[in-house]
């Protein structure tokens, strides 16, 4: 989608104009029918300017198809995220019209409300971009013509250089959360670990910053990487530790782990009707992270980066694992197979225990689609977070914050810390306290915590964060690229 900047409101095919709650003068200047049309459905109480509503019109005499009053609700509730959420809102009402571009005041007449300008410029294109998001290609034309992306957005915005660098960035962020969101909605038969190195390899090559290391089968074993080929036994895909390194700066690099299951059967456990159909999106770890690297570069940050994303799928097979199997770790630890289930700490052990050895990172930050506990405990909305280092954990809260890809604490008590420990192996990949599946998002980030040496560290569990069953204002059902936002926010702000 084209989106571009004008002092005038554009020649689209529809116009949509914003309206306070407690301030409507804006539409009223606009048009005298306008003006007249509102105050008697004002009367009626068909339109107030409430957050969200919306009243649509044709104006006589103007080329619009259609002409849409948005209610923005109250100036003081208004902020950042409100307007990615009303912009959301707007596009999915044109696209439901049925029709390809549309022309808006929004964004500026909240800029007259003394919001920072740049930050608004990212939020915008941030709400145009991820709510045009479809993915549409496995449908039919006929199909595809119903709810068509949008081709262009014009902007009604004067002197408008900060908001402008805003919509830059928002735009790159946006298009790498979309890439992300690509990556996890197609299906596994699809999306292996071949396809996976194949897109890192293209984003290796955008920029003469990166460089790509692909860690084969044959080198793991050597490596001792016992974890990750335990998980991948099963599968007649190959297992894979891809490295993509960003060289933007100076200083010892921050590291991003990201699960990378191409699906998740289960393995010899399972997974029941319910619990199976949606686990092509495993991946959704590694595709963020891949995402997020993706952005850094185009975004030119200065600083250096890991992207680590071991590659696996959980398969039931003759040679799969088995639940009581004891594997060793890269780090030397001992690991009994408590559940093959729980596969993605597995993996996620040896790629941590890996890049802190190699390439000594200050900080990692890893992310999965860990578990179904998290989804339970927080829902859509926020990825749950693990971390012991309070300075980190606050910097990553409040780019959730700011990036409303939010992620939400988890408590890390002490008394939880041994929770993992295995009877006859140094750890069981499943809790053996209590009935066992009591905290279950913690206890997964104890047993990765024992893959952590020095590092600062925070783990962010995207189980429910990385794919949604329900409709939101500017993120649909599906993927939604969870981690690329908040990363990519953290990363500008630190
Ligand atoms: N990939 C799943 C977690 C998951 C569940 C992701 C729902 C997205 C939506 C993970 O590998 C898993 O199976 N976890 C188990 C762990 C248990 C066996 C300790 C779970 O959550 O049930
Ligand atoms: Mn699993
Ligand atoms: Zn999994």
């Amino acid at each position: 989608m084209r989106l571009t900047l004008d002092s005038e409101l554009g020649k689209q095919e529809a116009l949509v104009l914003g309206a306070f709650a407690d301030d409507n003068d804006t539409y009223k200047s606009y048009d005298p029918e306008l003006a007249k049309e509102l105050a008697a459905a004002e009367k009626k109480k068909l339109f107030s300017g409430k957050f969200g509503e919306k009243y649509s019109t044709k104006l006589a005499g103007k080329d619009y198809k259609r002409v849409i009053v948005i209610g923005l609700g109250e100036k003081k509730e208004m902020n950042p995220d409100k307007l990615r959420r009303i912009i959301g809102k707007v596009v999915k009402i044109v696209r439901a019209e049925n029709l390809a571009s549309f022309t808006t005041n929004v964004p500026f007449m909240i800029s007259q409300l003394k919001l920072d300008e740049e930050t608004l410029g990212m939020v915008s294109a941030e709400g145009f971009l991820l709510a045009n998001y479809s993915f549409d290609k496995y449908l039919a034309d006929e199909r595809k013509e119903k709810c068509k992306p949008l081709e262009e957005v014009s902007l009604q915005y004067g002197n408008g250089d900060a908001f402008s660098k805003g919509l830059k960035k928002g735009s790159i962020i946006a298009e790498a959360t979309n890439f992300t969101r690509d990556l996890v909605n197609e299906p596994a038969n699809v999306v292996n670990s071949d396809f996976i190195e194949k897109a890192a390899k293209k984003v290796a090559g955008s920029s003469d910053k990166f460089t790509l290391q692909v860690i084969n089968k044959a080198e793991l074993e050597k490596l001792g990487m016992n974890a990750l080929l335990g998980v991948n036994a099963g599968s007649a895909n190959p297992p894979k530790l891809l490295i993509l390194k960003y060289n933007g700066g100076k200083g010892k690099p921050i590291a991003f782990v990201g699960k990378g299951i191409t699906f998740d059967s289960g393995g010899y456990n399972i997974k029941p009707t319910k619990y199976i159909e949606d686990m092509k999106t495993d991946m959704g770890g590694t595709a963020a992270v891949l995402g997020t690297l993706k952005a850094a570069a185009l975004l030119g940050l200065n600083q250096n980066l890991i992207g680590v994303m071991p590659l696996c799928e959980n398969m039931v097979s003759s040679t799969a694992q088995r639940p009581g199997d004891i594997v060793k770790a890269y780090n030397g630890k001992t690991i009994e197979i408590g559940n093959t289930d729980a596969e993605g700490r597995l993996i996620l052990a040896d790629a941590i225990a890996y890049v802190e050895d190699k390439h000594k990172p200050e900080i990692i930050v890893d992310l999965a689609t860990l578990t179904g506990a998290c989804v339970v405990a927080l829902g859509y909305y926020a990825a749950g977070m693990i971390s012991k280092d309070d300075v980190l954990a606050n910097d990553l809260f409040s780019a959730g914050e700011n990036s409303g890809d939010n992620v939400w604490r988890l408590p890390f008590y002490d008394d939880y810390q041994d929770w993992m420990d295995g009877s006859i192996s140094d750890l069981n990949n499943i809790s053996q306290k209590g009935k066992g599946y009591e905290a279950g998002s913690i206890t997964a980030g104890v047993f990765l915590s024992k893959f952590v040496n020095k590092a600062r560290w925070a783990h962010l569990d995207i189980a429910g964060s990385a794919y949604w069953m329900v409709d939101g204002d500017y993120l649909g059902k599906g993927a939604t690229g969870s981690g690329v936002r908040v990363l990519t926010y953290y990363l500008l702000n630190n």
